[in-house]
C-alpha cells in the first residue's frame, strides 16, 4: 500500500515502488514508529487538533498493533511502501475511520527523522553498555595480573618493559574515548522533529514540548528545513561505531600477536578459538581476526553514508533513506565484535613468565643504563651514544643486556657503578616509571581502581538513560 495514490493516474509503477521501498529494512523500527505514533496523536488530541474520541481510538489501537507485531512479526504478503504505510493501513483496518486522522500535522519526513531518532539512542545505549561490558573484561585480566611484566613495543620491536595491566589499560583508555563518542551521538539524536511536517513547519497548534516530553526527547528542533534534512546524529553513530571498529582491531592485532607461538604469552580458551580443516594441529584466533576485519566494513558504511550526504540540496531527498541499512549493518556487525572480544578476554590465559622473558629481551633495558649515566651527571646525548656503543657489541656477541655483568658495562663508561646491575631488571625498569600515567605499579594499580568505577559509572548512566518504552535493553532484531 501506498500513501499517495490520489495523485498517479496510473497509481505508480510497481518498479518504481519496487525500487525506493523501504518496507523490508525500516520494519525494524516499529515500535519507535508506533510510539512516536502514539505521542503525535495524543498530542493531537490534547491540543484539539483531532477530537478526544479520535486521539483515543488511535492511541488505543496503536497500542494493540505495537503487542500484535511483537507477537506474531509481520505477515510474508505485506507489500507496503514502508513501515508508516504499514501501520497507517493495519490501523485503518482495525479501527476504521479514526485512522485516516493519524496524520495530520506530520509528514513521513518528520516522522521518519523521529523514530530514527528513537531507533539510534536506543543504539547508543545497547552499544555503550556492550562497550562497558568490554571494558570491565579488560580490567579485570588487569587486575587479576597486577605484576605480569611485559615487552612494550613500538615499530614492533621491543622497547621498554611494561606491566601487562598498563597494556590493558591503555585499551580500557581508548574503549572510554568511544563511549564519550557514544554520548556525543547520543545527545545530538536527542533533538524532536516532529512538527516540522514536510519542511516548512505545519499549519496546526501543535505542541512539541509535549511530544518531546512523551518521547522522552531533550530537546525540540529549532528550524524545521533542518529538522527534516539533518542526518549528522547517524554520522556521529557512524563515526563513533567506526572509531570503536577501528579500536577493536587493534587490540584484536596485539591479541593475534601476543597469541603467536613465537610470542606464546597469552592463551585464548578453546572456546574463543576455532581450528583447521586440513592441519590438525591449529588452533587459530579467528574470533580477534574477524574482529580486526569487521573494522572495514564499518568504515564503509561510514564513508559511504558521508559521500551519499554530500552535496544533498535542502531539504528532504530519498538519497536520506540511506541511513537505515548502515546503520542497521553496522549494528549487526559491530555488537556480535564486542561481544566476542568481552568473552575472548573473560576466558583469557596470560603466561607471566613468558611474558617476562618477552621483556627481557631486545636489550630492553637499554633506556635505563643511558637514565643510569644520566643520574651520575653524563649528559642524556652522551649517555644515549654510551650505551649505544654497549648494545652495538651485544649484537656483534650476540647477546643481550640483560646478561652483561659490571665489567663489560665500566669498558665502556667510568661512570658505571656496581648500582647499575639492577638497572638491568625488567622490574626496575617498570618500579622506576613512576610519571603520570606511567607503568609504575601503583600508578597501574590506581588506573585499574579508577578504570573499574568509570565503567561502573558509565553502566549506570547508559541504563538510566531512557527512552519511551521499559522494555528497551532488547531489541526486537538482536
Ligand atoms: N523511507 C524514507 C526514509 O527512510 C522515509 C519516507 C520518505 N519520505 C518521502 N517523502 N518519500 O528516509
Amino acid at each position: 500500500m501506498t500513501l499517495w495514490k490520489g495523485r498517479f493516474g496510473t497509481g505508480g509503477g510497481s518498479e518504481a515502488i519496487k525500487f525506493t521501498s523501504s518496507f523490508p529494512f525500516d520494519r525494524r523500527f516499529y515500535r519507535e514508529d508506533i510510539a512516536a505514533s502514539i505521542a503525535h496523536a495524543e498530542m493531537l488530541g490534547a491540543t484539539g487538533i483531532i477530537s478526544p474520541g479520535q486521539s483515543k481510538a488511535i492511541v488505543s489501537g496503536l497500542s494493540r498493533l505495537r503487542l500484535l507485531i511483537d507477537e506474531q512479526g509481520f505477515p510474508d504478503d505485506a507489500d507496503d511502501e514502508d513501515i508508516f504505510s504499514f501501520v497507517e493501513r493495519r490501523l485503518g483496518e482495525m479501527i476504521g475511520d479514526p485512522a485516516r486522522a493519524l496524520h495530520t500535522a506530520r509528514s513521513r519526513n518528520d516522522q521518519v527523522a523521529t523514530d530514527f531518532r528513537l531507533y539510534v539512542k536506543g543504539l547508543c545505549r545497547r552499544m555503550a553498555l556492550a562497550i562497558c561490558g568490554l571494558n570491565a573484561s579488560i580490567v579485570s585480566v588487569a587486575a587479576r595480573h597486577p605484576d605480569a611484566i611485559t615487552a612494550g613495543m613500538t615499530h614492533l620491536q621491543v622497547a621498554q618493559p611494561v606491566l601487562f595491566a598498563h597494556q590493558l589499560m591503555a585499551y580500557h583508555e581508548m574503549l572510554g574515548r568511544d563511549l564519550d563518542l557514544l554520548d556525543a551521538a547520543f545527545d545530538r539524536a536527542d533533538v524532536l522533529p516532529l512538527g516540522a511536517g514536510a519542511l516548512a513547519g505545519v499549519p496546526y497548534p501543535v505542541d512539541p514540548k509535549r511530544v518531546a516530553r512523551s518521547l522522552k526527547f531533550g530537546k525540540i528542533a529549532a528550524n524545521s528545513m533542518d529538522a527534516v534534512s539533518d542526518r549528522d546524529f547517524v554520522l556521529d553513530f557512524l563515526y563513533a561505531a567506526t572509531s570503536t571498529a577501528l579500536h577493536l582491531s587493534r587490540i584484536a592485532e596485539d591479541i593475534c600477536v601476543l597469541n603467536s607461538q613465537p610470542f606464546s604469552a597469552i592463551t585464548i580458551s578453546d572456546s574463543y578459538a576455532t581450528g583447521s580443516s586440513i592441519m590438525p594441529q591449529k588452533k587459530n584466533p579467528d574470533v580477534a581476526e574477524l574482529a580486526r576485519g569487521k573494522s572495514g566494513r564499518i568504515i564503509g558504511r561510514f564513508t559511504g553514508l558521508l559521500a551519499t550526504m554530500k552535496g544533498l540540496p535542502l531539504t528532504y531527498n530519498l538519497d536520506m533513506q540511506e541511513d537505515k541499512e548502515a546503520v542497521f549493518d553496522v549494528e549487526e556487525n559491530i555488537l556480535p565484535a564486542i561481544s566476542a572480544l568481552d568473552g575472548l578476554f573473560a576466558t583469557l590465559e596470560i603466561d607471566e613468565e613468558r611474558m617476562l622473558q618477552l621483556a627481557s629481551m631486545g636489550n630492553s633495558s637499554a633506556t635505563d643504563l643511558a637514565d643510569y649515566l644520566v643520574g651520575k651527571g653524563v649528559n642524556f646525548r652522551e649517555a644515549h651514544a654510551v650505551v649505544g656503543r654497549v648494545v652495538r657489541e651485544c649484537v656483534d656477541r650476540g647477546t643481550d643486556l640483560s646478561t652483561l655483568g659490571l665489567d663489560d658495562l665500566e669498558q665502556h663508561s667510568e661512570a658505571f657503578g656496581p648500582d647499575v646491575l639492577e638497572r638491568l631488571e625488567p622490574a626496575w625498569s617498570v618500579r622506576a616509571r613512576t610519571s603520570p600515567g606511567g607503568t609504575a605499579p601503583d600508578n597501574v594499580a590506581s588506573a585499574i581502581a579508577i578504570g573499574q568505577a568509570k565503567t561502573e559509572s558509565a553502566r549506570k548512566t547508559w541504563e538510566a538513560r531512557s527512552l519511551p518504552w521499559d522494555d528497551h535493553d532488547s531489541h526486537p532484531e538482536d
